[in-house]
């Protein structure tokens, strides 16, 4: 198993190293768990490059991004965030769940992400013209919306925008047998039981079931858990504390899942 291995959906590989040779930034939007994190991984690996991960919150200040004075021993310096750290390195900065931030925090990245591709620390006093090689990466769930929490317009216009979103059912299967110890009909299984829920998305209004969580059930079963353990645990019962959608989540779940008692698939 190759440690960064990204299946690719469409042409998000691609438009990535077309952005990265253009020194554009990029936006990654998708569901969660759907390979966002992955890909940008990946990409460092094939671009050669480091990648800086930022997680962003409400509490995210510009400080926290670009760095701050610190007293050591009596003195004062200066402790470059990690936003002015990957622009010194030239490495990709990515900002996961950028939406979480504060418009006021994301400003500093404005000059950053039009033609001028510089960062200015105002405190240090210092300008840092970004290396060929730096790359802005954000990510945001579009679904996964509240009224408070939208990026702007005119924010979102500086990204070249890149939708992500689960695999078709073959290569999700795949990417299961490649990230766990299991057998492809086993995968296969697991995908058809997710798909069958993430259809009835529309009755029910949860977040559908992820390839992460799909992955990690696929852990388990490959360490002696049965089909409908797996499920239960990593897929089903992190979906809704609603007893009575959870139960009609079950029954559509093992309907795909191989029976223990008898072996077989049950809609075989
Ligand atoms: N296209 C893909 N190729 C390879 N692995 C994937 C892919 N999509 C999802 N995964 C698996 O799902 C997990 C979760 O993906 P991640 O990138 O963390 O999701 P996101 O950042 O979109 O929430 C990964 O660790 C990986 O195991
Ligand atoms: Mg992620």
């Amino acid at each position: 198993m190759k440690n960064n291995y990204y299946h690719e959906n469409k042409n998000e590989i691609t438009l990535f190293k077309m952005a990265a040779e253009q020194r554009v930034p990029l936006m990654l939007t998708g569901p969660t768990g759907c390979g966002k994190t992955r890909l940008v991984e990946h990409m460092g690996d094939v671009l050669g490059r480091e990648v800086i991960t930022i997680s962003c919150h409400d509490d995210l200040t510009s400080s926290d991004l670009v760095g701050r004075f610190m007293v050591t021993g009596g003195d004062v310096i200066w402790s470059d965030g990690p936003l002015t750290k990957a622009v010194k390195e030239g490495a990709i900065c990515y900002m996961d769940e950028v939406v979480e931030a504060r418009h006021d925090s994301l400003a500093v990245l404005h000059s950053l992400t039009d033609h001028r591709r510089t960062l200015y620390l105002d405190r240090a006093g210092e300008t840092i013209p970004a290396p060929d090689t730096f790359m802005l990466v954000c990510s945001y769930n579009p679904a996964y919306r509240s009224s408070l929490k939208e990026l702007k317009p005119s924010f979102r216009q500086r990204f070249v925008t890149v939708a992500i979103d689960y695999l078709p059912a073959d290569r999700e299967a795949e990417v299961l047998v490649n990230e766990a110890d299991i057998s492809l009909p086993v995968a296969e299984r697991l995908v058809k039981c997710a798909n069958s829920i993430r259809n009835a998305d529309d009755v029910f209004h949860f977040e559908p079931p992820s390839t992460r969580v799909l992955v990690t059930a696929a852990k388990m079963i490959a360490s002696g858990a049965s089909e409908l353990e797996a499920t239960e645990v990593c897929v089903l019962a992190p979906l809704s504390s609603d007893g009575a959608i959870a139960s009609g989540l079950a029954e559509l779940a093992a309907a795909h899942l191989l029976d223990p008692e008898t072996n077989n698939s049950n809609n075989n």
